[in-house]
């Protein structure tokens, strides 16, 4: 059995104590918060730590906090030369403490704590500075998910811009489509059908050659239609500015 703390109580960190709570081979002996109330739902409150000094030995501490405090929470640790890891998209593998061996374990997805997510197909990111923890961190990354890979620090920076485009981006543009909707008293749900072609659509194309609509055409009738419809500057700063790109890209064919 691996055995696994993890630090943290926040969305991550509450989908991987249930992916880890299931799995094969992994036994979660700890995790750390600083509110124990929030995890209770999840765990047996023996379980729960808020005192780094209380912390057991393990193969693998998983810190799953927000970004700028992962270097402070990974110098508390009173011990040395263990495997300690962090999942975040964006920060490098260095910024954790040079007291320990490093490793990133990042989870790729959207995780909220109250939307179940199924970690099976999920895409685990891993990195480490040797060989030998890479086994240990590959082994719990198969317990919980079929989509292995060794990705570096700075193509896992990439991978996040890239997701912060098609994930973050993409749900902002549903939000636009959301308020027009309101507006104009029609349900968003009429906009569905279409939003799931849309992604699904990039299962058989490449998104260069899935993207259809006016600017595609370079309708440029229609698009100063739209312009003129939209009041809220906002939105079209944003229109003017993705039709630009997909007419320059349409210009790549
Ligand atoms: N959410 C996602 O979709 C997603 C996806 C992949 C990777 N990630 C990465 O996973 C990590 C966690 O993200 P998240 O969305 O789970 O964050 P989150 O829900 O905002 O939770 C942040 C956690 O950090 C803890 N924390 C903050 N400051 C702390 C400190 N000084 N000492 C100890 N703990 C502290 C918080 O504890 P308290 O509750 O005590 O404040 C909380 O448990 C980040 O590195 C993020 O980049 C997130």
């Amino acid at each position: 059995m691996i055995k696994i703390v993890i630090i943290g109580s926040g969305n991550v960190a509450q989908h991987l104590i249930t992916a880890f709570k299931k799995a094969d081979g992994i036994d979660l002996i700890q995790v750390f918060t600083r509110k124990k109330e929030s995890l209770l739902h999840l765990l047996d409150s023996q379980f729960i730590i808020d005192d780094y000094s209380n912390m057991l030995e393990a193969d693998l501490y998983i810190i799953a906090v927000s970004d700028n405090v992962i270097n402070e929470v990974s110098t508390q640790f009173p011990f040395q030369n263990r495997l300690v890891v962090h999942t975040s998209g964006s920060i490098s593998m260095d910024e954790l403490s040079n007291k320990n061996r490093k490793g990133v374990f990042y989870p790729l997805q959207t995780f909220s704590k109250n939307k179940h997510v199924s970690f099976n197909e999920i895409p685990i990111c891993l990195e480490t500075e040797i060989e030998k923890d890479y086994q240990i961190l590959e082994a719990v990354a198969k317990a919980i998910s079929n989509k292995i890979y060794t990705i570096s620090s700075k193509q896992r920076k990439a991978i996040h811009v890239s997701a912060v485009f098609v994930c973050n981006f993409v749900n902002h543009l549903y939000q636009i489509g959301n308020e027009i909707c309101i507006e104009n008293n029609i349900p968003f749900a009429i906009l569905k059908p279409l939003i799931e072609e849309t992604a699904s659509k990039i299962e058989s194309l490449s998104p260069i050659y899935a993207q259809t609509g006016p600017a595609k055409r370079n309708d440029s009738q229609t698009i100063n239609t739209h312009l003129n419809f939209l009041t809220n500057e906002n939105q079209k700063e944003i229109y003017k500015l993705l039709t630009k790109s997909i007419i320059d890209n349409g210009k790549k064919l």
